[in-house]
């Protein structure tokens, strides 16, 4: 659990990440871009069981509860200039060494920007007076979350084998990528 306070809002130079409403409306906006690019989100586990805009509804429904219970903070990345909905970002994970996972994902006609490098560092801003180490795990073939991770200054700590498990049932490897708040300085 979280010792700090998720800010509902946090606002950065060209994106404001906010924590998602528990709406008919955003559930409809995330499967609609989930569901208009399924192939290139195939690294998220949740895209093979997101069927119909009321599993995005149970899925905000859930992290509005984590969020509340301190275990997960869910926010959605909108555009600050057109107020666009683009894609998430979440921290979880948090663990007694005070170590917090940040997972995310674009829609495709957003990616390529630079959005999710600012959101990490927006992220990276929340969490860090709270947590020491952040990570951050992905397939070891995802080579656009790796190219994330390095060019935030991430350290890949290691290879996790067989660290993933698909709805399909395999098996994949995975990096583990950290920042420690002294990495910062
Ligand atoms: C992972 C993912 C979020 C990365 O998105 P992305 O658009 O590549 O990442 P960014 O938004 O930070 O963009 C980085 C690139 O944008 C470009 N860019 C354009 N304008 C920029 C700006 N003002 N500032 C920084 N970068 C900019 C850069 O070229 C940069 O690439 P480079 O470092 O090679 O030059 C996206 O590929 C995705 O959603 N993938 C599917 C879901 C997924 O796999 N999630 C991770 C699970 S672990």
């Amino acid at each position: 659990m979280f010792q700090g306070t998720f800010p509902e809002e946090i606002t950065g130079t060209r994106l404001i990440l906010k924590k998602l409403p528990v709406t008919f409306d955003m559930a409809r906006q995330i499967f609609t871009l989930a569901d208009a690019d399924r192939d290139g989100l195939r690294f998220l586990p949740w895209i093979p069981y997101t069927h119909r805009p009321e599993d995005s509804y149970t899925f905000l429904y859930e992290s509005d509860k984590n969020w509340r219970a301190k275990t997960d903070a869910e926010y959605g990345i909108w555009h600050k200039e057109t107020n666009t909905f683009m894609g998430c970002i979440g921290a979880m994970d948090f663990h007694d060494n005070d170590e917090a996972m940040i997972g995310f994902w674009l829609g495709k006609d957003f990616r390529g920007h630079g959005y999710m490098c600012e959101a990490v560092a927006l992220m990276e801003n929340m969490l860090f007076p709270t947590v020491n180490r952040i990570i951050i795990r992905n397939d070891t073939v995802n080579e656009a979350s790796i190219h994330v991770a390095e060019k935030m200054g991430y350290h890949r700590d290691g290879i996790m084998r067989a660290g993933l498990k698909y709805a399909d049932g395999h098996y994949a490897d995975c990096n583990i990528f950290s920042k420690l708040r002294s990495d910062r300085s």
